[in-house]
């Protein structure tokens, strides 16, 4: 895993053309992440227009959980979907991440501490080989360095019948509302949440740049069926600012 090196910004604005072809965009994701921690979660609240539980709450539900089932939470940051994991009757949940100060927001979050949050690179899972019913990521997809390896690894760690979740962000359809969208994520988001965060590292002018050149929704379906899922399905959600895929490995 990378190591959070400097204080440096994570990206300037000259970087942002098409964040995802960074050589070292791992370790760029890392000490942006480190750096607002610890007010992701109010600027996700208040720039979601407080949509952001509900939707991972129907990625919860999109994963039909049951009885005895092991979840995995992968690029799990302060742990929202994890926990939900945990309230719906999961077995075994575990939340993963590469960024300290994420994970350590996301231990205090756990009633009791009960859900376990574990340092962990989603290309290289540390888990063993079809070891969990569920694999989850939300907003993380888009983060990672490799998104095709990180689906090979999801699909490595699953049961045959194991279900894929990934939560990510989207563009409307609609171009009126597409254009309100990308104002508002362009033009507002990166102002307000930078300011709320105090952040220098970038990211909030980074996360529209990141939505605008990552894999778009027949993309996304494409590279899950090619690394081996079948019935993959996407669910929009808001108008299309969000969308949930769900696969399942035969
Ligand atoms: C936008 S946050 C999403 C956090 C959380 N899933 C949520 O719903 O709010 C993205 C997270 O992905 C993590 N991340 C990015 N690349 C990763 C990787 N290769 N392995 C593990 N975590 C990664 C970051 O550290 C960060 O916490």
């Amino acid at each position: 895993m990378p190591t959070v090196d400097d204080d440096a910004p994570a990206w300037r604005p000259d970087e942002l053309s098409n964040p995802h072809a960074a050589a070292d965009k791992a370790s760029r994701v890392q000490r942006m992440f480190a750096a607002i921690a610890p007010s992701y979660d109010l600027n996700n609240r208040l720039h979601s227009m407080w949509r952001d539980q509900a939707w991972r709450r129907a990625a919860v539900e999109a994963a039909g959980v049951r009885p005895g089932d092991v979840v995995a939470d992968v690029a799990c940051g302060t742990g929202d979907l994890t926990i939900a994991f945990a309230r719906a009757g999961a077995a075994k949940v575990i939340g993963l991440d590469f960024t300290p100060p994420m994970l350590s927001i996301a231990r205090r979050k756990s009633p009791g501490r009960a859900t376990p949050f574990a340092a962990g690179d989603a290309m290289q899972l540390p888990l063993p080989d079809a070891s969990c019913n569920v694999v989850s990521i939300a907003f993380g997809l888009r983060n990672v360095a490799d998104p095709r390896q990180a689906i090979a690894e999801f699909f490595r760690v699953l049961r045959p019948g194991g279900r894929v979740i990934v939560l990510e962000f989207s563009r409307p359809a609609n171009p009126l509302l597409r254009r309100l969208n990308d104002f508002y994520c362009g033009r507002v988001m990166p102002v307000t949440a930078t300011l709320i965060a105090g952040d220098r590292s970038g990211a909030y002018h980074y996360l529209p740049r990141s939505v605008d050149t990552f894999l778009d929704r027949q993309a996304t379906l494409d590279v899950l069926r090619e690394r081996g899922f079948i019935d993959v399905t996407p669910t929009t959600l808001t108008f299309g600012v969000a969308v949930i895929y769900r696969g399942i490995k035969p």
